[in-house]
């Protein structure tokens, strides 16, 4: 039987006080000890484009690396996958990666992305739709961090795509809570196919967060246009500066914001001191090594499977499963 594509708005496009949020944690945050700013910010239309940009940069090799693995072992990941599955992707951005698992299975019953963005769901899921006309495609617009239930009637297993090391932007605890959230949306006798980045030459780290055509430098300094733009802070951007370092010990990228000199900037009338060299603390980017993850997956009551990389082992996918 062939199921055309169904489309269902589970939940509003954005929370309706989101502008709201934003401020809210943007002040919390920078009126902190240690200023940070939230990762999920970066993800307007501008910082969503130069994301993208990213993943293009020669220094930013998880993005083409993963694809890679994907290409050359794809028969062999998606054979992880049950017979006549239903496959959820959490935070489904593009769907080029989905699409080198659906080239192998052609058996696959379901694919329900998951993503804040339903402008961008309902596009990529027509287009999806197009090119695998008996998949029956279930957008649903959610925060895949919280609570949301799959759309009732899928008929056999499920199984869950979560690639991209987006892992990595959790602290290890809430990565375990993670994993453990998707045993619970996904259920008893789920798998889950993950990425994660690997822990690896410090150099090579180092200039994957930095590279030389600045492309992270204006991701990073998006956030403080859209403090400007949308919250109307009055901040001089350019005497802010990227940083970003791989951290050893804590086995992270750390990415912040460095105050170039003593400044004062204004939000929502309060006025908010930077110490020459101050930073924001942006962003965390956690690697982890095959063994670290598989124990953090079996910490979250997931059983480790297969494991592929590629040759030079940047990067890792990985199949867990429920029992
Ligand atoms: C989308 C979270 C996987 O950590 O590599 C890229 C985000 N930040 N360059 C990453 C990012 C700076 C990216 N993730």
């Amino acid at each position: 039987m062939t199921i055309n594509p169904v489309f269902t708005d589970a939940t509003p496009i954005a929370a309706p006080d989101a502008g709201r949020q934003f401020l809210d944690d943007a002040l919390a945050g920078l009126t902190a000890p240690r200023k940070f700013l939230s990762a999920k910010y970066f993800y307007d239309k501008a910082g969503s484009d130069l994301f993208e940009a990213i993943t293009r940069q020669p220094e930013y090799y998880p993005t083409r690396t993963e694809l890679g693995i994907l290409d050359v072992q794809g028969a062999s990941i998606a054979a992880a996958l049950p017979a006549r599955a239903n496959l959820v992707e959490f935070g489904s951005g593009s769907t080029a990666k989905v699409r080198r698992l659906m080239a192998h299975r052609p058996d696959l019953a379901g694919y329900v992305p998951v993503d804040v963005s339903a402008d961008f769901l309902r596009s990529e899921a027509e287009a999806l739709g197009r090119d695998f006309p008996h998949l029956s495609i279930t957008p649903v617009a959610a925060d895949f961090t919280r609570a949301f239930t799959l759309p009732e009637g899928l008929a056999g297993p499920v199984a869950g795509f979560f690639p991209g090391s987006t892992i990595g932007n959790f602290e290890p605890p809430q990565a375990a809570r993670l994993l453990a959230h998707f045993g619970r949306v996904l259920g008893p006798e789920a798998t889950l196919i993950i990425g994660v980045d690997l822990v690896k030459d410090r150099a090579v780290l180092d200039a994957a967060y930095d590279d030389a055509a600045g492309v992270t430098a204006a991701f990073n300094r998006n956030l403080l246009v859209r403090l400007s733009h949308e919250l109307g802070a009055e901040i001089d951007i350019d005497a802010f500066a990227h940083r970003a370092f791989f951290d050893v010990e804590a086995s992270r990228i750390e990415m912040h914001l460095v105050s170039l000199k003593a400044q004062t900037l204004r939000l929502a009338n309060r006025r908010i001191a930077f110490a020459e060299g101050e930073t924001i603390h942006t962003e965390n980017s956690y690697k982890y090594t095959v063994e670290g993850f598989r124990d953090l997956a079996r910490e979250a009551g997931w059983i480790a499977g297969e494991v592929w990389t590629d040759p030079d082992l940047l990067f890792s996918i990985h199949a867990l499963t429920r029992n």
